[in-house]
């Protein structure tokens, strides 16, 4: 059998076809909703990469057939001005967030503690939507490894804020395949000679490598989420998918146009991550992102002009707005 990667999807579900008459071991332990990977591979066993996704499970038809797909490329040149955008908030009831630094085997995430609830509202949303995990996702090269991109230019790193629309769902996976379901906030990160301090919680030695092999887990405490942010940003909006099965089309992405800095030795660690066990073979984490979607007619919004630069990011409009333990101003 040979390699998958560049064959047409339908050839390859023949392919598949005559695999599954031939051995009957084609699904290794893997549960149908795992059977998925980002490089399109064949390391003994096929595991349907990117073009695949939406052709080996039902549930997943969107990642081949959506018009609404994520991750895209931006051109700033087309982002449409939005003066009436309000600023993004950030509610943490004034409380410093905790929770568990994990390895997925495709990710670093962070999942945050029941407690305290951080909601995030503002900008192009009209409903309060609550954290329910902080993505990172990375290439093996710098420039690399983000999702989306900026004016035909990527980024080392990307790291996705992933909250539910609280207000209209109980939880993350109801939110996930209903209508206004999910908000997703995209930071880029380039690799430079400092760190965010928030990241630098995250990414350094002695916590990163406790998260080594897939399923370790890590747990930290007294972040400050606001630290994440860039002191001054605009963001540019638009609605598309999750970038992973189910590719459900229930995302309006909020993506921030003020990289983040993480430190070369930072960014040599997390490709030092492995997607396996410690028993199997060391695989990188690193290349965890899918392939640009084609855009199509959809609009991208922002509350910069990119037109007059020089107008760019002055004024409270421009901060993130942090709602602490004292009740919200009623402005
Ligand atoms: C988050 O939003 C929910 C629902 O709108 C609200 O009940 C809760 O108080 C908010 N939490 C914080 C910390 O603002
Ligand atoms: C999420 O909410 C849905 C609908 O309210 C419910 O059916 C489901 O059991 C919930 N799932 C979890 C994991 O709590
Ligand atoms: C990132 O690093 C570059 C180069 O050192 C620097 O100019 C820039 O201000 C840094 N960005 C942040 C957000 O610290």
């Amino acid at each position: 059998m040979g390699r998958v990667g560049g064959l047409s999807p339908p050839r390859v579900l023949l392919l598949l076809g005559a695999t599954l008459g031939a051995t009957a071991h084609i699904r290794p332990m893997l549960a149908p909703e795992d059977w998925w990977t980002y490089k399109d591979s064949l390391q003994g066993n096929f595991v349907p990469g990117p073009p695949f996704w939406g052709l080996v499970n039902a549930a997943w038809s969107l990642c081949a057939v959506g018009k609404w797909q994520s991750p895209v490329a931006v051109d700033t040149g087309r982002v449409l001005y939005d003066p009436f955008l309000p600023p993004l908030r950030l509610s943490t009831g004034g409380e410093k967030l905790r929770g568990t630094l994990y390895n997925t085997g495709r990710h670093v995430s962070f999942l945050p503690a029941p407690r305290p609830v951080v909601n995030v509202s503002g900008g192009p949303l009209l409903y309060s939507h609550r954290l329910s995990e902080l993505r990172l996702l990375f290439g093996a090269q710098d420039g690399a490894g983000s999702e989306h991109q900026l004016n035909h230019r990527g980024f080392s790193a990307e790291v996705q804020l992933i909250h539910f629309n609280q207000e209209l769902y109980g939880n993350l996976s109801a939110a996930s395949r209903g209508p206004n379901g999910l908000a997703i906030l995209a930071l880029f990160v380039n690799v430079a000679g400092n760190s965010n301090p928030f990241l630098n919680r995250l990414l350094n030695r002695d916590t990163i490598t406790r998260i080594s092999y897939k399923h370790d887990a890590y747990f930290l405490q007294d972040l400050n989420l606001e630290l994440l942010f860039p002191d001054s940003f605009g963001f540019i909006t638009y609605q598309g998918s999750l970038t992973a099965p189910p590719c459900y089309e229930t995302v309006t992405w909020i993506l921030i146009d003020q990289p983040l800095n993480i430190t070369s030795l930072q960014m040599h660690s997390l490709r030092l991550l492995s997607q396996n066990p410690p028993s199997q073979i060391f695989q990188s984490l690193s290349g965890n992102t899918r392939p640009l979607q084609p855009l199509a007619h959809r609009a991208l919004r922002g509350n910069t002009d990119f037109q007059h630069p020089e107008r760019r990011c002055r004024g409270p409009k421009y901060r993130l707005h942090v709602e602490g333990s004292s009740p919200p101003a009623t402005s």
